[in-house]
Order: C-alpha cells, then structure tokens, then sequence
C-alpha cells in the first residue's frame, strides 16, 4: 500500500491531526486536549467542546503538516471522523476536511470512530484476520469481529453505561477529577484489598452491563456514611476495577477461543488501563492468542488512528465528497 494522508478528528474534546504514510507509519500526530478547561465542568460540554475545536483546529492541522514535512500537494486523500461523536465537535472536523480537500482538489474520507479505534494497533503491526476488537472508550463497549479490512460485526455492546462511563461515574463518586479513568487505574494499584462488587455475566451474550456495579459502589459507600464508618478509596476503586477487568477479560477471551480468532486487540480510552491489558495479556497468553495493545497515547483519541483507517479505505477505493455531514450516531 502506498498513499500519504491527513487525518482529522474532533468527535470528543480532542482537536486532533495527523499525517499518515502507507497505514502505518504517523509521519506526525498533534492532539490538542480541552481537559483543563472541561475539568471543571465535570464532563465534557458540548457547546464548549466545539469553540475549542473551532479556535485549535487550523493550528492543529498547521502543526501536524509542518511536523511531517508535508506540503499540501504530497498528499492523496484527507480523511475525517464522520461519526458517531458530538455532532457539534464533529461538524468542525468536517468542516475543516472539506475546506482543505476543496482547495487543493484532494479526495476526502470519511472515517468512523470506532473503526478508527480499532486500527490505532494497525500502527503497531500487521492486522492479521479474523481478528476480535475489545473497544472500550467514554462512549463504546463492544466487541468486534472482523473477517479483513472494512469488516465490522458487533457481536456484543453495553447494555447501558460504557466502561468508560462507569470510570468517570465512580470517579465522579470518589470526589476524582475528569477524566475519572486514569485515577481509578492509579488507586486501584495503591491498594492492598479491594471491596468485593459484583460482576454482571449476563449469561449466554457477549454482551455488557456497568450501570449495576455503578450502583453498587454507589450504594456501599452509601452505606459507609451513615453509619460514621472509614471510606478507603482505593479499596472501593480497586474492587471497581476489578470487577469491570474481570468482565470483559472473561468474555473476549470466550469469544476469541468460540471464534477462532489469529489476534485479539484492545481499543479504546479504556484500554489505556494497565489492570485491563495486564490482565488480557495473561489470559490470552494462557490460550496462546496473540494480543496487541497500542501504546497509550494511541488508546485514547487521536488522528493517526483515523489516518491508518482511512489508508486501508483509500485502497478499497473508498470517497466521500463535499455534501458529507456529522453522523452522531454513525453505526459501525
Ligand atoms: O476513547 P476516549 O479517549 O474517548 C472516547 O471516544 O470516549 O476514551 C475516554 C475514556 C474516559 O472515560 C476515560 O476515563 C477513560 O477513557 N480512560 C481510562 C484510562 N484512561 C482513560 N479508563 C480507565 N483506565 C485508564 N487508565
Ligand atoms: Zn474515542
């Protein structure tokens, strides 16, 4: 494969660009983060999200061209996150994509998030097919079953809160900052015990539930209160984490065994979680499946990983073109 791409994300609260030769080698990858200033919102606000990617995103898009050493005319194709996200965040991107395509006649790509998720370990090394993807991010749980590039089955999804949700929601309880992840993760490996919570199985499906642990932790520390006993947070976070970790090691490596999958890989802002992949790394490697992790900074959003997605569509002879529109809730 060879082709020279510049990729464009702002589904979220990250204004992010990228340049991306033949799918896997990120010539530059620039992520501009609103955490600070959403930090105090607790969350991220729509309405706020979009001013911040419209003030960063030509200076985004300026720096990651610069990094590369690119000059508009290098490049085949732009490829931008269509969906699902923030249609507001989105809109910018696309915006943004559809201005630079048109000016220097270029051909423009739309890339789903997820998907774009998923190909973030195509930076790594080599897909090798059929693969299974545990996507796990703010707004995601699923699993994904691909038989080669551009195919997608989602054979199991959260019923309610995404993992990710239910870290910023405990966090939230805890008294963390946003993003919640990160500090549970943290507190969770400071602890010596962890509060035994339960794990919701849903029998016979691959798919998830979080909202009745949420509740659950909820409730205990509840119960704490009211009658004057210690609060240990890092017992609660730990005992959080585990039963999340357990959860969804157990059911990915049950699919990828029912299967028969060459790779499993893990995607996602979750999959930054150190107690999640050490734990997937043990039990695959236990069933002799190789597993691929990328490196945290491309776990959560970025545009290198739309950048690897659109290369992969770019050869399939994949093109958008300028009456493309946000999909916020863009299926896979
Ligand atoms: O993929 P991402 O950057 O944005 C979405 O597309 O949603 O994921 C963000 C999510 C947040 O919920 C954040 O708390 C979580 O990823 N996260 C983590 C960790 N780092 C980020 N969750 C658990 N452990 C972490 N180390
Ligand atoms: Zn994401």
């Amino acid at each position: 494969m060879e082709n020279l791409i510049l990729a464009i994300e702002t589904s979220c609260d990250e204004t992010a660009a990228s340049v991306i030769r033949n799918g896997n080698e990120i010539l530059s990858s620039v992520v501009a983060s609103q955490i600070e200033s959403q930090k105090r919102f607790g969350g991220v606000v729509p309405e706020i999200a979009s001013r911040h990617h419209v003030e960063q995103i030509t200076i985004v898009i300026e720096e990651a061209l610069e990094k590369a050493n690119v000059v508009p005319s290098d490049l085949d194709a732009v490829a931008v996150t269509e969906g699902p996200g923030l249609v507001g965040a989105l809109l910018i991107g696309i915006n943004a994509a559809k201005a630079f395509a048109f000016a220097h006649g270029l051909p423009i790509i739309g890339v789903h998030h997820i998907a774009g998720h998923i190909y973030a370990s195509a930076l790594v090394e080599p897909l090798q097919f059929p693969l299974l993807a545990l996507v796990v991010s703010g707004g995601h749980t699923e699993l994904v079953y691909m038989k080669g590039h551009g195919s997608f089955e989602v054979i199991g999804e959260t019923r309610d809160d995404a993992a990710g949700e239910a870290y910023d929601k405990v966090a939230r309880v805890l008294n963390l900052p946003y993003p919640g992840g990160p500090h549970i993760d943290r507190m969770a490996h400071e602890a010596e015990k962890g509060v035994d919570f339960p794990r919701a199985w849903l029998e016979d499906t691959y798919d998830f539930s979080f909202s009745g642990l949420k509740s659950a932790v909820i409730n205990y520390k509840h119960n704490l209160e009211q009658r004057g006993q210690e609060i240990i947070p890092e017992e609660i976070a730990k005992g959080f984490q585990d039963s999340v970790v357990e959860v969804l090691t157990t059911k990915t490596v049950k699919a990828a065994k029912e299967l028969g999958v060459k790779q499993v890989i893990v995607a996602g802002g979750v999959s930054a979680n150190r107690g999640l992949r050490e734990s997937l790394q043990k039990a695959l490697d236990q069933e002799g499946i190789p597993f691929t992790a990328p490196p945290l900074s491309l776990c959560t959003d970025n545009a290198a990983m739309i950048g690897a997605c659109a290369a992969y569509m770019y050869e399939a002879g994949v093109r958008g073109d300028l009456s493309m529109n946000g999909l916020p809730g863009k299926e896979l």
